[in-house]
């Protein structure tokens, strides 16, 4: 199986780290292909943790060259503190490629997205500040910066002078900032430029020519199903394509190489930001979820908002996505519930709904129907094939599978690497 996307199926958060990194030791590449430093990959190696923001988790396997392809948008100034932090942690990341044609965050992007934020007041998306939605607004818009600019200081001027005419009219008039430079915005852009330069290549170019050989492909994706752009709770949404068709436009790789799409699914559901979340608890169970499972962001340390698992969400992520195979992780921060809901459908002014509604004002007003599975108190930290587990783990996981439709290949028991039991390997 040489190429294998991986996926958020919820809200992001579900562990797409960990479950990349859980198959790089038998990857040849790994590429991000959507997204910037808004995501946040833990990956926790022999009781070590790493924090990935703008880096493919494949960074911290040995024989992966990680891959930032052309649909990122690139905080240099993020990327290199990455990579120093790393190096300073004994690894090594000399062998990242950068896509030519990624976008650049510049710095007025960073101040523009806060700025929004605040001007937006109650109607505000929740974003995490880091410039990615007006970066993605200036790639559409077509007057992005791309990495191949940095290294043509004519056409870098050129392009950043054309962007600030508009966002000066914008930060000055409307948001009551001061004025951006152009000089101040290329010096900051062009302070890594030469660092960067060796690691800069054409990566579909790359990526194709290894799948040629054999070679195998993980595609890492940043946020989620329901925070993608089309086809996640708009307007409550990142601003890149998070789902499967974002792979191949990503970085460069048609659909008819992909073998497997692989949704990542938390066993209950998180979300942050703001945006509708049907199955979300705002009661004491939720804030035992919260500190039970340890749901703070990895990137901006918010409270994550918790809730029950959503087969409705997950039934709509099999299909937009095309999903082959679920990865279910955090079953262990079930454990000591005595009865765990689970959402089959919602109720919509009296109207059950067991796909997700058309209208955004009837998602917003869904509320769930839940089935009743059975806990169990037994603890799973330890468990490593599926027989370990306690019965009541199992028909929840076996139930999760029916009702999402999509199997169940990999259950997560703990953040560790080892803390995976294995039902179909998704490289196989
Ligand atoms: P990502 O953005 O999808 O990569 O997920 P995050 O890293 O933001 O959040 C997932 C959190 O859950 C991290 O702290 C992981 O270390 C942790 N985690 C992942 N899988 C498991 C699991 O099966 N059990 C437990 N207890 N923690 C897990
Ligand atoms: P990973 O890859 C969870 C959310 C933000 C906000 C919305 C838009 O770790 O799963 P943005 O800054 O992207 O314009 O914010 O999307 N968001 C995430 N939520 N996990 C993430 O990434 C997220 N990346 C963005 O909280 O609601
Ligand atoms: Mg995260």
């Amino acid at each position: 199986m040489p190429a294998v996307v991986v996926l958020g199926a919820q809200w992001g958060d579900e562990g797409k780290g960990k479950a990349t990194d859980q198959l790089a030791s038998r990857t040849d590449f790994v590429v991000k292909f959507n997204g910037g430093n808004n995501a946040g990959h833990t990956v926790v190696i022999d009781g070590e943790k790493y924090a990935l923001h703008l880096l493919p988790s494949g960074i911290l396997s040995p024989g992966v060259v990680p891959v930032i392809g052309n649909g990122v948008v690139i905080d240099l100034e993020v990327l290199f503190v990455e990579i120093d932090a790393l190096i300073a942690r004994g690894v090594d990341p000399s062998r990242l490629l950068v896509s030519s044609a990624a976008h650049v965050i510049a710095p007025y992007n960073r101040t523009i997205d806060k700025v929004t934020e605040r001007f937006l007041g109650k109607r505000k998306i929740g974003t995490t500040g880091r410039g990615i939605g007006p970066t993605y607004a200036d790639k559409i818009n077509r007057i992005g910066i791309r990495i191949q600019d940095l290294f043509d200081e004519k056409i870098l001027r050129q392009k950043i002078e054309g962007a600030l005419e508009q966002k000066n009219h914008l930060l000055v008039k409307v948001y009551n900032r001061r004025a951006i430079t152009v000089d101040e915005t290329i010096d900051e852009l062009l302070t890594n430029a030469e660092r960067l330069k060796p690691m800069v290549a054409d990566t579909p170019l790359v990526l194709n020519r290894g799948l040629d050989e054999g070679k195998t492909v993980v595609f890492e994706a940043g946020q989620a199903t329901m925070l993608d752009v089309d086809h996640g709770t708009y307007p409550f949404v990142t601003s890149s394509s998070a789902t499967a068709g974002g792979a191949c436009t990503g970085s460069g790789v048609g659909p008819t190489r992909i073998d497997r799409v692989v949704g990542v699914a938390k066993a209950y559901t998180t979300r942050v930001g703001e945006g509708p979340f049907p199955t979300e608890l705002l009661d004491a169970t939720g804030e035992w979820l919260r500190k039970t499972g340890g749901e703070y962001g990895t990137t901006t340390g918010r409270p994550r908002r918790t809730g029950w698992f959503d087969a409705v969400v997950t039934r709509y992520a099999g299909r937009v996505n095309g999903l082959t195979d679920l990865v279910v992780t955090k079953l262990d921060t079930l454990t000591g519930l005595e009865k765990i809901p689970v959402a089959v459908a919602y109720d919509v002014n009296g109207v059950r709904h067991d796909e997700m509604p058309l209208d955004q004002s009837d998602f917003h007003h869904a509320k769930p129907i839940y089935e009743e599975f059975d806990g169990w108190t037994e603890d799973i930290s330890l468990c490593r094939s599926f027989d370990d587990l306690p019965v009541n783990a199992q028909r929840y996981v076996l139930a999760l599978e029916d009702i999402s439709g999509t199997r169940v290949s990999s259950i997560g028991v703990g953040p560790g690497r080892e803390a995976t039991i294995i039902r179909h390997d998704l490289l196989a």
